[in-house]
Parts: structure tokens; C-alpha cells; sequence
């Protein structure tokens, strides 16, 4: 958001998001241990034909946490997602969110499909979380409750990316931890509580008229690829993109593709 002429808003609950670029509405979700700068090299390519949208989840970036946040779901961050929408009067528009921001994005397009024209999932799954991943979410919890977020980011962001990108570019790996670390603690355990609990939305993929997006990364830790593969094959209309020899944060680690991605999904959306 450097460099661009934004406008920063707020819906009630002290809930932040940032504006700019003029054309058609493209709403970008962050996920977990992020903010809206996250987009930061997709932000100039794409604010010159659309108008982005850039939330910041509860508790992250200019957003005030929730009081009721440890009680929260995915599904009441896809009706703030909503209320941004509406207080932008967007009728219709795109929503793409990465990782956790995918999670909000499913639990949308479920709830209130008529008011997007597509969505996209980066780095992102409509599985539930498997029994193993859960067990991974309560250990790391532990972890932050014991040592505190700043030592839980440090040891979590790097896994993120491949190796090579982590050893290679040390300055994106703080350029990510940096804002992260002014989050509290209980951001960073009530989002893992609500990633837990949510639903499989295998059923939103397979029921969505409208285009899906996704993009995969062959060494994406966190998302893998097998599941990534599966889940794509399930919407009736759909456009994938595997990038390789990249983890789970395609936006950094090779965002010349990514942009590539968004702009040819954004253009087959306006074609329809
Ligand atoms: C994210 O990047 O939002 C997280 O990796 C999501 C997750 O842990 O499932």
C-alpha cells in the first residue's frame, strides 16, 4: 500500500480496511499471521483496473480485536466481510483470499453467493482440518501461551516459504514477521480455535455457478498439494494455477505469477 493513494474505513467494532484503484470491486482476504499489507505486490498491478478492498481481519493491522473474539467463527468474519460490502455498496464483486482469508472466503461464497460474480483460493483448502492438523493447531497454541507470539512467528513464518526463498530473501521473512508481531497473543489462538471448527465446504466448491480460482504451490507445507489437487477438480467452472517450486505464500515468492493468475481470472469473469 506504499506509494498508492488509499483511503483507509472502518465499519463499527473499530473493523479497518483500505480502498483504492478505481474499476471493478476485487476484494483481497489476508490469512493467519498477516494484515492487508500482505498483498503489497499485487496492490499497484492491480489498482490500475480495479477497485481493491483490503480488510483487516479482526485484531490484525489497523482492526481492533473482537471482545467476543475467542467465541468467533469463520462464518461472522464472512458476515464482517459482508459489511464491508455493503458499506461500499458493492452489489456484486471478486473475492480471493489466501489461506485462512480462502476459509472466509468459502464460508461467504456459502452464505451469500448472489453477491459475488467468482472467488478465488490461494494457498487454500475447503477441507476441514484432519485430525492431525488439529492436534498440530493445540501444540502450537501451547507454544504461544508458553514462549509468546513473537517467538511462535519466528519459528512458523520461515516453514511458510521453500527453503531456498526463506535462506535467500531473510528481508521479505522480517517484512512478514514484523507486522504479525504487533498482534496479541489471543489473535493469533482465538484464529486457530475458529480454523478447528470450521465445516468442510467441499459442497460450496461443487455448487458455485460462478468461476473458482486456485492457485497451488507444488511445496506449500501448509496446503498440500494432493488435497489441492482434489478440491480443484470439483467446481463446475474453474481456472488453476500450480506454481512451482513455490510453498505457501505465492505472493512473495513469485508475485510476477500470481498477478499473471488474478489478472486472467479477473478478465475471464468480465468476458462472462
Ligand atoms: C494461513 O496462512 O492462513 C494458515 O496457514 C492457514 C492454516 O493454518 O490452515
Amino acid at each position: 500500500m506504499r506509494n498508492q493513494p488509499s483511503t483507509q474505513k472502518e465499519i463499527p467494532h473499530n473493523i479497518s480496511y483500505t480502498v483504492l484503484g478505481y474499476g471493478k470491486p476485487l476484494m483481497l482476504l489476508h490469512g493467519f499471521a498477516e494484515d492487508a499489507s500482505i498483498w503489497e505486490n499485487q496492490i499497484a498491478h492491480l489498482s490500475a483496473k480495479y477497485k481493491l478492498i483490503l480488510p483487516d481481519l479482526p485484531g490484525t493491522g489497523l482492526s481492533k480485536e473482537f471482545p467476543a473474539t475467542p467465541h468467533s467463527t469463520i462464518d461472522d468474519f464472512a458476515r464482517l466481510i459482508l459489511q464491508i460490502a455493503d458499506a461500499e455498496e458493492l452489489e456484486q464483486f471478486t473475492l480471493i483470499g489466501h489461506s485462512m482469508g480462502g476459509y472466509i472466503t468459502l464460508a461467504f461464497a456459502e452464505l451469500f453467493p448472489e453477491r459475488l460474480d467468482g472467488f478465488g483460493l490461494i494457498h487454500s483448502t475447503a477441507f476441514a482440518d484432519s485430525d492431525e492438523k488439529k492436534e498440530n493447531r493445540k501444540k502450537s497454541i501451547e507454544f504461544i501461551h508458553k514462549y509468546g507470539a513473537l517467538r511462535f512467528l519466528e519459528t512458523m513464518i520461515p516453514g511458510l516459504y521453500t527453503e531456498a526463498f526463506a535462506l535467500n530473501h531473510p528481508d521479505v521473512i522480517q517484512d512478514h514477521i514484523k507486522p504479525a508481531s504487533g498482534f496479541k497473543d489471543s489473535v493469533f489462538t482465538s484464529f486457530y480455535e475458529m480454523m478447528m471448527k470450521r465445516p468442510d465446504r467441499r459442497h460450496v466448491l461443487e455448487k458455485f455457478p460462478k468461476p473458482i480460482l486456485f492457485v497451488i504451490g507444488t511445496e506449500d507445507k501448509a496446503v498440500h498439494l494432493n488435497e489441492s489437487l482434489d478440491q480443484c477438480q470439483l467446481p463446475v467452472d474453474h481456472q488453476v494455477y500450480i506454481l512451482k517450486n513455490v510453498g505457501h505464500m505465492g505472493m512473495k515468492e513469485d508475485p510476477s505469477i500470481v498477478n499473471k493468475a488474478l489478472e486472467e481470472f479477473l478478465t475471464y469473469i468480465n468476458k462472462k
